[in-house]
């Protein structure tokens, strides 16, 4: 063979080295660094999300043969805390850092900081403001359209109320008697769910009363304190149990079942979670909305191994405004639990 002719071949064989399963065009690149900081370890939806994205990165070192380190720190709740985790990712040279924000308004200044080290941020779970996504095209979300969420509750006790009213209706005043459990403040989701719920039973024709409204943070226990006191007050006025999340639903079926009340409040939560699936199957919940923490973590995860490795956005992550990702919510009842076990 001439030389030269050994010359290209062993050329190319040390670049194809090199590019390793990164496609052509991009990046050469041998180890992955994905860093991640979620707002509270504790959080049942969070630590699902985690467990996904460990499992898809195996899937993933598996599929192209890089390693790739995935390190997951808490944030405690204390936004502090996290703008140091940040800063660590980015003087480590991470490939890209995925964030939970703790106090979701405050963005910009990650933001800020990683566009001037050039790190891909995507943020999932707690949306930050749109003109800030928008602040530099290397920003991304994953989340879910909380509202649909809201609807779909409503779309639950809507459906139950026109089938057999007096399963709702206890007092038959032909209104819905509620109290609602709320998230975080400020979290879009708490907002949009308390909104939409309330707003698509209304919007049906169904008139409605709220007893009370209160924040129990996501938190079980928060929402037996809750509503342990809402009984006291309330007793068996009580019809229905909005929770924005399942672990508040959970906590108010704890004060529920603690309590001498003489018929159960109909209870209907969001997320679909382990032990919100039990309760639907145990009928202690009507229902509850599953928030697909697999497709959200599969999404983070595609779009981080893409952005680490400098190539375009796959298509099997339908972006949005070129910036967001949100996957659909689904409805979850004993009907079609099956499914989601
Ligand atoms: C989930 C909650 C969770 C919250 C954390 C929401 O989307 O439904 O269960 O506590 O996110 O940010
Ligand atoms: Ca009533």
């Amino acid at each position: 063979m001439r030389s030269w002719k050994r010359a290209v071949i062993c050329i190319l064989t040390v670049l194809s080295g090199m590019l390793g399963s990164c496609a052509s065009g991009s990046v050469p690149v041998k180890t992955i660094k994905i860093g991640v900081t979620i707002y509270r370890k504790d959080d049942t939806f969070i630590q699902s999300v985690d467990t996904y994205l460990e499992s898809e990165v195996k899937k993933k070192e598996a599929e192209s043969g890089k390693k790739i380190v995935l390190n997951i720190a808490d944030s405690q709740s204390s936004q502090a805390v996290q703008d140091d985790q940040v800063d660590r990712f980015l003087s480590k040279n991470y490939s890209v850092i995925c964030v939970n924000m703790v106090d979701r308004t405050v963005a910009s200044t990650i933001i800020n900081k990683a566009k001037k080290a050039n790190i891909p941020v995507v943020f999932f779970n707690r949306e930050p403001v749109e003109e800030d996504v928008r602040m530099w095209n290397k920003v991304y979300y994953v989340g879910a359209d909380a509202a649909q969420s809201g609807t779909i509750q409503g779309k639950i006790i809507d459906n139950v109320f026109h089938e057999n009213p007096d399963l709702i209706d206890r007092n038959k005043d032909g209104k819905i008697q509620y109290v609602m459990l709320e998230g975080e403040q400020g979290h879009q989701d708490a907002l949009l769910r308390t909104e939409y719920s309330i707003k698509y039973l209304i919007e049906s024709g169904i008139q409605v009363e709220k007893l009370a409204n209160d924040t129990a943070n996501w938190q079980r226990a928060q929402a037996t304190a809750k509503m342990t006191q809402w009984i006291k007050q309330y007793g068996d006025r009580i019809e229905v149990v909005f929770s924005n999340n399942d672990d508040m639903a959970l906590g108010a079926i704890d004060a529920i079942q603690g309590s001498s009340l003489k018929r159960a409040p109909v209870v209907v939560g969001v997320d679909g979670t382990q032990p919100g699936l039990e309760a639907v199957k145990d009928s202690s919940m009507l229902g509850t909305v599953y928030n697909d923490a697999k497709k959200q973590a599969d999404a983070i995860m595609d779009l981080s191994y893409a952005l680490a490795c400098g190539q375009k956005i796959p298509e099997t992550v339908e972006l949005k405004n070129q910036h967001y990702v949100y996957i659909p919510y689904q409805m979850i009842t004993k009907q079609n639990l099956k499914d989601y076990e």
